[in-house]
């Protein structure tokens, strides 16, 4: 316990000279404001995962704190971000075809400010090309230093050189600093960073680095005040969120966090992802079975219904492993709404092992899955297997994989037309004035009459119709 009441030492000193130097900025800030009458404007792009979008609502914190205000028009902003992902080969291109734009914006903007942070800036050869092709950016920065943002912009209002800032592995959890929600009722709270699977195609442990869980009595209280400040719906977040609890000093697990949340008053609805197959729990299913707050809801990344490629992922666990798993959360949740994650193309993976996935995604009747293209990610140890498959393969089955899911994705929103769910209602819907649209607890997406009044309450809806990625309802 010494050690971790050290840790908190170092965070809260951290955290204090990170607000004092957000607090001079914000000084300057006003006085230019006196003289200009112009506030002066952010535009953030976040790319990837909730874990990235979780990141961005801090980035965005310190920001506003600053000064900044939020503009959703590039061209009119005084500071650009993105926040990057690396996970696949086609983000990184994305982000350098926008940030290749950047360059004219910034020749006719003297004062513009361009930063870049997240996953792809973790990469050694990201650099290289930034510093060589795109000397127009003034801030780099990576995954483990992001609560150090006003202390990057102070530092780049004091010289012309590129700012970089990356560091190999993570130092301090640095809590308490501002964040900016995006909803007033539901909120996304860490629960963990990093991940220590490597699965052999993935990039995420090199760039995120080591798993390390955040004291349940610090997101105890996180969620405590959330719920204080309105929340009714939590996303709790980590790379592996079944292993949490696997580097504190103390025996608590996940299982053992959620029975503490269920306590707490006016906490509607919890959520959580991604949830690793091999450590998923006999308790975290008997706690998800008992639970009244657990949504009905699973995202349960596959990968791969090969256990001869599951194996070359390293993911640990058989096909016989995983529809077994399965068939235990549906006994214990029998409408769990179960998604997932399937990778087409990892190399050396025969039309045979294809077809064992198409098996196990018809057994398990998944509600939506996200597939992607297998992408080489230098560094991995599957980027060094010689036999990649030919584009035209890969293609072929992603399509033949998106034709086996589509029946039962509609299937699931067919079967629920003419029942009534509850539906936290999260917006006025943006076509369409007169609507509203809001969230079953299997995350299933609703349009419905109302008005923002309706705004965060937790109503019941009947569905009347359902189309390919929505359906409809009218308040019961
Ligand atoms: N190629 C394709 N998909 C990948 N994922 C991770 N790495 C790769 C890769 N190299 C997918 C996995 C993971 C999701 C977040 O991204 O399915 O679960
Ligand atoms: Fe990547 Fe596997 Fe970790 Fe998920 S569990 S982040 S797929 S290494």
């Amino acid at each position: 316990m010494a050690e971790r009441k050290s840790n908190i030492i170092i965070e809260e000193s951290e955290a204090i000279r990170q607000k004092n130097i957000i607090k001079a900025l914000r000084e300057e800030f006003d006085k230019a404001y006196e003289k200009t009458g112009k506030k002066k404007l952010f535009f953030i792009q976040t790319y990837g995962c909730q874990m990235n979008a979780r990141d961005s609502e801090k980035l965005k914190g310190i920001l506003e704190e600053i000064g900044y205000v939020e503009t959703d028009q590039e061209e009119k902003a005084d500071f650009i971000i993105y926040n990057t992902c690396t996970v696949r080969e086609n983000a990184n291109q994305k982000v350098y075809g926008r940030v290749g734009h950047l360059k004219s914006l910034k020749k006719k903007k003297n004062n513009l400010m361009i930063a870049l942070c997240g996953c792809m800036m973790q990469e050694d050869t990201v650099i290289d090309t930034i510093k060589k092709s795109y000397n127009h950016v003034d801030i780099i920065f990576g995954t483990h230093n992001i609560y150090k943002l006003a202390e990057l912009i102070k530092a780049k209002l004091e010289t012309k050189d590129m700012i970089i800032d990356i560091w190999e592995a993570h130092k301090e959890i640095v809590e308490d600093l501002p964040s900016i929600r995006k909803h007033k009722f539901k909120a996304s709270v860490n629960i963990m960073y990093g991940c220590n699977n490597f699965c052999s195609y993935c990039i995420v442990p090199y760039v995120r680095g080591r798993e390390r869980s955040r004291a349940p009595e610090d997101i105890l209280s996180e969620i405590k005040a959330l719920v204080a400040d309105g929340v009714v719906e939590i996303m709790l977040l980590g790379q592996n969120v079944n292993s949490y609890g696997q580097t504190l000093d103390q025996s608590f697990t996940f299982a053992n966090l959620l029975e503490a949340l269920e306590d707490i008053e006016g906490l509607e609805r919890i959520r959580f992802m991604t949830s690793h197959p091999k450590d998923l729990s006999d308790d975290l299913i008997k706690v998800m079975g008992q639970s009244k707050k657990i949504c009905n809801q699973l995202h349960l990344p596959l990968q791969s219904g090969s256990t001869k490629i599951l194996n070359e992922m390293n993911r640990k666990y058989t096909k016989e492993d995983y529809l077994e798993l399965v068939k235990k959360i549906k006994a214990a949740r029998p409408d769990i709404a179960l998604t997932t994650d399937i990778i087409v193309g990892f190399p050396g993976e025969t039309k045979e092992d294809f077809e064992e996935t198409l098996e196990v995604v018809k057994a398990v009747e998944y509600i939506n899955a996200y597939t992607f293209i297998y992408s080489k990610r230098t560094g991995t140890p599957a980027a060094k297997i010689k036999e990649q498959l030919p584009e035209s393969v890969v293609k072929e089955r992603f399509n033949q994989l998106i034709d086996t899911l589509q029946p039962f994705v509609e299937r699931h929103s067919q079967e629920k037309v003419g029942k009534t769910y509850k539906v936290l209602i999260e917006e006025v819907n943006q076509q369409e004035k007169e609507l509203v649209s809001g969230r079953l607890s299997s995350n299933h997406l609703v349009h419905l009459k109302g008005d923002k009044s309706l705004i965060g309450k937790i109503i019941d809806v009947k569905i009347t119709s359902a189309m390919t990625f929505y359906l409809r309802g009218e308040q019961v």
